[in-house]
């Protein structure tokens, strides 16, 4: 046998074709399956589609660059884990189209910053930083506050987002502009609809002023990020079937 091996690593050509043969069966064992399986993300209890306010607040949350300087995903380390929770799972980004996992951490991970601080807090630290964090860096964003939000498209963006596979339905959409200011008025009937078709989405005045602004959205979708998936009832063995 060790014989025979010889000849192989006396001739490149042979040894590189048999290499080529040897790595490609370990790729095709290792892809292949992939194509043939629905999903790689376990369903996971909790995740729904954002409601349109998180939506709006996603989006100006893109527009405004956060994702420059902070991520949205915990890693399987234990520091990480000890500083920001539980590890981020598949499914927690499944509904973002562009996920913002980010690369880039000049402050720290958002993925569970949701319900860490209260909305007077938010606002303060939205309006500027450093009123609430002395020694931040990070730039504010007063004008956020000033800003009316435009909620005119919003149904066009829960349909563009179920065209790349966000399971809102019909319902959703049509009462979409009907949820987006039911999520700023708490305690009313529309709310309580709205509480139907997101369950868990937190109903305030996230900003506390009466016009519905830019920053109630953003709010809205800093409270829910990491709040989704139960992570006292998680057990990642149930979702192997
Ligand atoms: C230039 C980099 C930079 C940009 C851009 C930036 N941030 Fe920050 N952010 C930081 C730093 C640094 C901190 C930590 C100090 C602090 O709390 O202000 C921070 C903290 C935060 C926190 C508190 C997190 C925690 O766990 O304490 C939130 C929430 C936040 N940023 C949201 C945003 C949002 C929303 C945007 C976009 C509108 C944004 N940031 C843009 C640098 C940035």
């Amino acid at each position: 046998m060790a014989f025979k091996h010889a000849v192989i690593e006396k001739n490149s050509i042979l040894l590189l074709v048999l290499t080529l043969l040897v790595v490609s069966v370990g790729g095709l064992v290792e892809i292949a399956p992939l194509f043939y399986l629905e999903s790689t993300i376990e369903k996971v209890k909790g995740m729904r589609p954002y409601s349109p306010l998180e939506l709006v607040g996603r989006n100006i949350y893109i527009r405004e660059g956060c994702y420059n300087c902070h991520s949205q995903m915990v890693r399987p380390l234990r520091d990480e884990q000890e500083r920001y929770g539980h590890y981020s799972l598949a499914a927690e980004s499944m509904y973002d189209h562009p996920f913002q996992w980010g690369s880039k951490r000049t402050g720290p991970d958002l993925a569970r910053v949701g319900g860490r601080y209260s909305d007077d807090w938010h606002v303060a630290h939205m309006n500027d930083p450093r009123s609430v964090v002395p020694e931040s860096i990070m730039p504010g964003y007063p004008f956020l506050a000033e800003t009316t939000l435009d909620v005119r498209f919003i149904a066009d963006h829960l349909r563009a987002n179920r065209g790349v596979g966000v399971p809102y339905s019909d319902e959703m959409i049509e009462a979409a502009e009907a949820d987006l200011l039911a999520q700023v008025t708490p305690d009313t009937d529309a709310a309580d609809a709205l509480l139907e078709r997101y369950p868990g989405a937190k109903v305030a005045n996230f900003d506390g002023n009466p016009e519905l602004t830019e920053l109630d959205a953003m709010i809205a979708y800093l409270q829910m990020l990491g709040t989704l998936v139960d992570f006292e009832t998680y057990e990642p063995e149930a979702n192997y079937r």
